[in-house]
Order: C-alpha cells, then structure tokens, then sequence
C-alpha cells in the first residue's frame, strides 16, 4: 500500500484508504477465494472540486490537513 500511495502521488492520482468495511460483505460480494482476507479497501481516482460537495464533506475536504509530529511516530538513539 505504501509503495501503489507513493506511486499513485507520482501520477496525480489519489487513494483513500479505508479499515471500516465488513470485511464479510467485501468477500462474500467480491466472490473472493477463501484463502485471501479483506484487509483494506481503497477508493482511487482524480482530485475532484471540492465546491461540489454538500455540508459536512465540504468543510471536512477544505479543512488544513494535520499530521503529527516527528518525535510522535518515530525515535532515534534507542538500542
Ligand atoms: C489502513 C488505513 C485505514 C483507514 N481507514 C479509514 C476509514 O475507514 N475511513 C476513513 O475515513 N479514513 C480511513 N483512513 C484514513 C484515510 O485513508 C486518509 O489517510 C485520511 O482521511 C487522511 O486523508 P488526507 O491524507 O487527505 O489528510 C485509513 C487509513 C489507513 C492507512
């Protein structure tokens, strides 16, 4: 997923990436072999406009994006 998100960027292509599906309905509707197991779902497309979107979608679209520290997600010096 990491590298089809980086490459997906490269190409001004965008990926959503979602944990909250059943993950029964997306096998049984996929006709997916019983060995594999839905982990992740993905929508993938072009960047729409945003102005197109009704309440709350538009304001959760335009929001400034977050991302945590650094220091919160990774270490150094630690052996
Ligand atoms: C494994 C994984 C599962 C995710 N599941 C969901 C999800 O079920 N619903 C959702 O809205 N976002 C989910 N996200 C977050 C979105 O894919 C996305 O990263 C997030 O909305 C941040 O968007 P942004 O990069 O445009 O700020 C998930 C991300 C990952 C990595």
């Amino acid at each position: 997923m990491g590298n089809l998100s980086i490459q997906a960027h490269y190409m001004d292509i965008y990926l959503h990436q979602m944990g909250g599906f059943s993950k029964e309905a997306m096998a049984k509707e996929s006709n997916m072999p019983e060995e594999f197991e839905p982990v992740v779902a993905v929508a993938i497309g072009r960047m729409g406009d945003a102005s197109f979107l009704d309440e709350p979608l538009k304001s959760r679209e335009t929001a400034p994006r977050t991302r945590k520290e650094l220091e919160e997600i990774s270490f150094e010096g630690r052996f």
